[in-house]
């Protein structure tokens, strides 16, 4: 019997989540990106993989990191870029987001970039639609170039992903970003951790794999990651903490809390952060410990990465190849 060959390749045609990808997959992706920080720092930054492609962003929640990087990660490519404005689009004359998606897909991209405040809903764009589709982030479900790109900012610091102890802290319920880095770094071998006031943290959570904490010390103790998150409150209806002062007195990072973590802890956070709300801004901006800008660079070579990959431009993707037919069994 042939032992099946190590999954070291990226096949998905869309990138819809990080649920369901294999370590193969997912290491695939992050090689990759790793090979295009050197071309994003240095003066001459263009690479023609993507020439004669066309990408479209199509955002319908606002968005600094994710629409820009993708928008710098086409355009490095090669590719023509449109960042459709939804604000002055058809959608305002009642026009749904899968016709709205079927007529931008007749006009030939060749990806389509998509940002939705509904859980589920860029899943259903890509089953109408016959480009391939990247989630830039649906409703509180996932965001899988942001965990992507987490996680190349860690294995460049740490070496490894695997065994770290990787502490997420805050609003848990509401953030996709949580969830898609709850299923990327369970996939690579690190301990999660979760911490936040029970109202913040959906029960039930511990069958992702996770271990809950709603005392900040605790959950970070001896952690290799800090993760930091905002309050979501754009998806909030109701009242979740008592006052942005008692959530920051109590789940806030700052240089005390901090000090329960390893020494050498890495502090994250996705953006867009909230000095005082969530972190201090001694610890935001201490460059020994955040890598927070980083992250940011990190972005535009992951979606480079993913970029190659869904339109099998990349070097090492299958798509890249010529398909081989199977023989049929006589
Ligand atoms: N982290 C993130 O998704 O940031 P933006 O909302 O600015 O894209």
């Amino acid at each position: 019997m042939n032992t099946p060959a190590p999954d070291t390749h990226f096949a998905p045609r869309h990138i819809l989540g990080i649920e369901g990808l294999s370590s193969g997959e997912i290491t695939c992706l992050l090689d990759a990106a790793d090979g295009f920080v050197a071309l994003n720092r240095g003066r001459q930054k263009k690479s023609n993989s993507l020439q004669g492609l066309t990408l479209i962003n199509l955002f319908f929640e606002d968005s600094t990191r994710t629409r820009t990087s993708f928008e710098l990660a086409g355009k490095r490519l090669g590719a023509d870029v449109i960042n459709m404005s939804v604000a002055t689009s058809s959608i305002h004359k009642g026009e749904s987001l899968i016709d709205t998606a079927m007529t931008l897909n007749a006009m030939h991209p060749d990806v389509l970039v998509v940002r939705h405040p509904h859980s589920g809903a860029v899943q259903l764009l890509s089953q109408k639609v016959t480009c391939a589709v990247i989630n830039g982030g649906d409703g509180s479900h996932e965001h899988p170039t942001q965990a992507l790109l987490d996680a190349l900012t860690i294995r460049r610091r740490k070496g490894t992903i695997g065994g770290l102890v990787v502490t997420i802290c805050g609003d848990i319920a509401h953030s996709r970003v949580a969830r898609s880095n709850i299923h990327l770094l369970n996939t690579m071998g690190a301990r999660v951790r979760l911490v936040g006031p029970p109202t913040l943290i959906p029960p039930m959570i511990e069958r992702m794999g996770v271990e809950v904490f709603h005392d900040m010390k605790k959950g970070l103790e001896g952690a290799d990651i800090v993760m930091m998150l905002r309050l979501q409150l754009e998806r909030m209806h109701g009242t979740f903490v008592p006052s942005l002062r008692e959530n920051f007195h109590f789940y806030g990072l700052d240089a005390d809390k901090l000090a329960a973590a390893k020494p050498d802890a890495l502090v994250m956070h996705p953006g867009p952060i909230n000095r005082g709300v969530e972190i201090d801004t001694s610890v935001a901006d201490d460059i020994d410990r955040s890598v927070i800008t980083e992250q940011v660079e990190m972005g535009v070579a992951v979606r480079m990465a993913c970029l190659e990959a869904v339109t099998g431009t990349a070097a090492t993707t299958p798509a890249a190849k010529p398909k081989r037919k199977k023989k049929a069994r006589s």
